[in-house]
């Protein structure tokens, strides 16, 4: 058993020295440009208005203004110019009465965009995004729903979907509107306060449920709290992004900043403490460490990466003894050795992201470790990127 194993690591180490190039964040970049990944086109070469792409669009961004590369810029550019048209108007694809939060997390690239040409277009098509969010269904206590069909549920996702562009939105447009200040603020501590795990729970890890259901009707709904059974790494890691990502664009001086850095000081022990102490990584379904068919998912674990370092880098988790970024260190390394595999025409492909976790079946262990693994999965690839910038600054 020993033998084989050690064998094959030892063997793995050798193509790294041969094949590996200097920057993961470049090669992650570079092999999802080369496949046409996150080009604003679907499979069938169909406009999509998705935010996988969105989230694509913030790691290229970031490496763009990291190398000076064009090249990542342009592709950016080319990419929403296939689902904005010349008149400010998004792709049909996109459907305004679906009340989704997911294609809403392009709109930070509209806005980028919009920063970086002044072209009328992107604003246009921004400000659609932010109708609808005039307009999305809300809770009892004014959360979000995630989308229309899912009545009264709020999702850990949806706090990535729709409020980094909410909050880019409000500083470059109405940077004095304390109702929307407030309102942003609001959708992380009522997402935060109705999926926390409680101390005493079965497996208590302090970290969030997927989601919840304000009108405890759904299947999955506890019955005190109305939130669904499993904590999904995935779901947690979209929130987590959202709380390092936030902290950038929102003013400091409106209480709200202060609410939401100490949901991140809250959670981020939680979560170091979360990981499995020999491979540093973390369980597809966090409530249910070491079970049978569980495994160790590689999108949720790239998100907290990115999260934990650029948390301690700028200041908004503390680390004073060192231990959160050392945990992310041991991750990125278990990530690289693991999940990143040389292909022979110079691309990298990435291993053990899970195509979909939803609330809208029966939010059960069997249903999280019953969905497929995909190779490439732009969600997972997006957040290596991610993670490399970060890793990459230390
Ligand atoms: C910019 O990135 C592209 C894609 O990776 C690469 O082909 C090109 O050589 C890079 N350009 C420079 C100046 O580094
Ligand atoms: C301020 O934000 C609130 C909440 O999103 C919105 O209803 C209102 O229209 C905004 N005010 C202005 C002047 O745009
Ligand atoms: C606690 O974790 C164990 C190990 O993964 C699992 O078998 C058990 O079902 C979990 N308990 C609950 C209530 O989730
Ligand atoms: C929940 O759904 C999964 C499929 O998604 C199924 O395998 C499982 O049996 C279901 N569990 C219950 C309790 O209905």
């Amino acid at each position: 058993m020993l033998l084989p194993l050690l064998l094959s690591s030892l063997l793995a180490h050798i193509s790294v020295a041969v094949a590996r190039p200097q920057s993961y964040a470049v090669w992650a970049a570079d092999s999802a440009i080369k496949r046409g990944q996150g080009n604003g086109l679907d499979s069938s070469g169909k406009p999509t208005v998705s935010y996988e792409h969105g989230e694509l669009q913030w790691g290229l961004r970031q490496l763009y203004e990291k190398t000076g590369n064009k090249t990542y810029y342009d592709y950016i550019v080319s990419a929403a110019n296939r689902i904005v048209d010349v008149n400010g108007v998004i792709a049909s694809a996109y459907k305004p009465a679906d009340y989704s939060l997911d294609p809403v997390r392009t709109g930070p690239t509209f806005l980028y965009l919009y920063s970086q040409t002044k072209q009328a277009k992107w604003k246009t098509a921004a400000d659609a995004f932010r109708g609808q969010l005039n307009g999305q269904p809300r809770t009892g206590e004014g959360q979000f729903w995630h989308k229309l069909r899912y009545y009264n549920q709020g999702w850990l996702d949806g706090i990535y979907m729709g409020d980094i562009f909410y909050a880019q939105y409000t500083k470059d447009f109405q940077s004095t509107n304390t109702t929307a200040w407030s309102d942003i603020a609001s959708q992380f501590t009522l997402i935060y306060k109705n999926t926390l795990q409680k101390p005493g729970s079965a497996n208590y890890t302090g970290l969030l449920y997927h989601g919840y259901d304000y009108s405890h009707t759904a299947v999955w709904a506890s019955p005190d709290r109305g939130h669904c059974p499993e904590i999904w790494d995935r779901a947690l890691g979209w929130f987590f992004m959202a709380l390092v990502d936030i902290l950038d664009i929102f003013p400091k001086t409106h209480s709200g900043y202060a609410s939401i850095q100490n949901i991140l000081k809250d959670l981020a022990p939680h979560l170091r403490d979360a990981a499995d102490p020999q491979t540093g990584v973390w369980w597809l379904v966090m409530t249910q460490p070491g079970r049978a068919k569980n495994y160790f998912e590689s999108s949720g674990a790239a998100m907290f990466v990115y999260s934990l370092l650029k948390g301690v880098r700028l200041g908004y988790i503390p680390d004073a003894d060192g231990s959160i970024v050392k945990a992310a260190k041991k991750a990125y390394q278990y990530i690289v050795a693991n999940w990143v595999i040389a292909n022979s025409d110079g691309t990298m492909n990435w291993m053990n992201t899970v195509e979909v976790g939803s609330l809208s079946g029966n939010g059960t262990f069997e249903y999280y470790v019953g969905v497929p693994l995909v190779v490439n999965d732009l969600k997972g690839l997006a957040a290596f990127l991610l993670a490399s910038l970060e890793y990459e600054r230390l």
